[in-house]
């Protein structure tokens, strides 16, 4: 059966399911069972990063799924000590060895780490460059980055990133960041799509839910559908992995989208933090 879940074509021609499901806060003990259940209900996209220290939790469960390493879309993120040549070189090595594959289909610069590094993060991108020139990253892109990021790595690299993975939900709507990078056809990965839970009890989302008989998070879900971009809620939950993909069979309308959208709270919704202050390096 055809899955209901749609594909965007990235700027490099490959394309990626626009729901997947994420990995963050999936302690890497429970990882692999937390993915076969979301590989069960049907997700194909997979969202993790060094980071999340559960790469491994992710290759055991598409090698225990029976299905062929082509039916997945993996992404993965470069972890913040490792931005360095030689440690990213060493470090993604790695990524590749837990996942158990020769690929990854994505890899992204997790943060852009200003205050780190010289603020070099040209550098670090160009070696992203050599994944994707030898064909062990499928796709490049970034995470985290603001315009004037991205206006830095145009003039100082090749190959345009295919997305960038940046905070959008109701209460962050990100609309300038989000229109600069489709203006760039760099494509809209939009992360903690529900706020980490935080917008599902708005009183407008809850009555949205109301008329159209669905839960909050569906609502805000299809949302973020609508407007186009890709998104991979993380639950620990079977029930909530279900319910976060059974998102394809309702629309909303104009007026519901507009009133969503209209909940942002601008710098004040954001949940995480902020890319142009954000220099944190975990400890290994
Ligand atoms: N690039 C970056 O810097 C960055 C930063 C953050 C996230 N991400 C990526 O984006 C993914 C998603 O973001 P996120 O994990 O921060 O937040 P999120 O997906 O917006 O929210 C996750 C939280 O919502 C709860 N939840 C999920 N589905 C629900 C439902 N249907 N009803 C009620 N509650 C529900 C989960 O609880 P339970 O788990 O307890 O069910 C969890 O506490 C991550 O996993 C990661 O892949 C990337």
């Amino acid at each position: 059966m055809a899955s209901a879940v749609p594909d965007i074509t990235l700027n490099d021609g490959r394309t990626i399911p626009q729901l997947g499901f994420g990995v963050f806060q999936v302690p890497p003990a429970e990882t692999q069972a937390a993915v076969e259940t979301a590989i069960e209900i049907g997700y194909r996209h997979i969202d993790t990063a060094q980071m999340y220290g559960n790469e491994a939790g992710v290759g055991a469960a598409i090698a225990a799924s029976g299905l062929g390493r082509d039916e997945f879309f993996v992404t993965s993120k470069l972890n913040n000590g490792a931005h360095l040549p030689d440690v990213a070189r060493r470090e993604f090595d790695l990524t590749l060895k837990l996942l158990g594959s020769d690929y990854v289909d994505l890899f992204l610069i997790h943060w852009p780490l200003p205050g780190r590094y010289d603020g070099d993060f040209s550098q670090t991108y160009r070696v992203l460059e050599e994944f994707y020139r030898d064909g062990r990253a499928r796709s490049i892109g970034v995470s985290n980055f603001t315009q004037h990021h991205l206006g830095r790595l145009r003039a100082e690299t090749t190959v345009r990133p295919a997305v960038n993975q940046i905070e959008i939900h109701p209460y962050l709507t990100n609309d300038t960041l989000r229109a600069y990078n489709s203006d760039n056809e760099i494509a809209n990965e939009a992360y903690s799509p529900i706020a980490q839970g935080a917008v599902l009890d708005d009183p407008a989302i809850v009555a949205i839910a109301g008329q159209v008989g669905r839960t909050p998070a569906q609502v805000v879900l299809r949302w973020h559908i609508q407007r186009g971009d890709i998104i991979f809620p993380k639950s620990n939950t079977a029930e909530r992995v279900r319910e976060n993909f059974e998102i394809f069979d309702f629309e909303l309308d104009g007026g519901a989208m507009g009133t969503i959208t209209a909940l942002d709270r601008g710098e004040k919704g954001r949940t995480g933090a902020n890319p142009d202050t954000m220099n944190w390096v975990p400890d290994n």
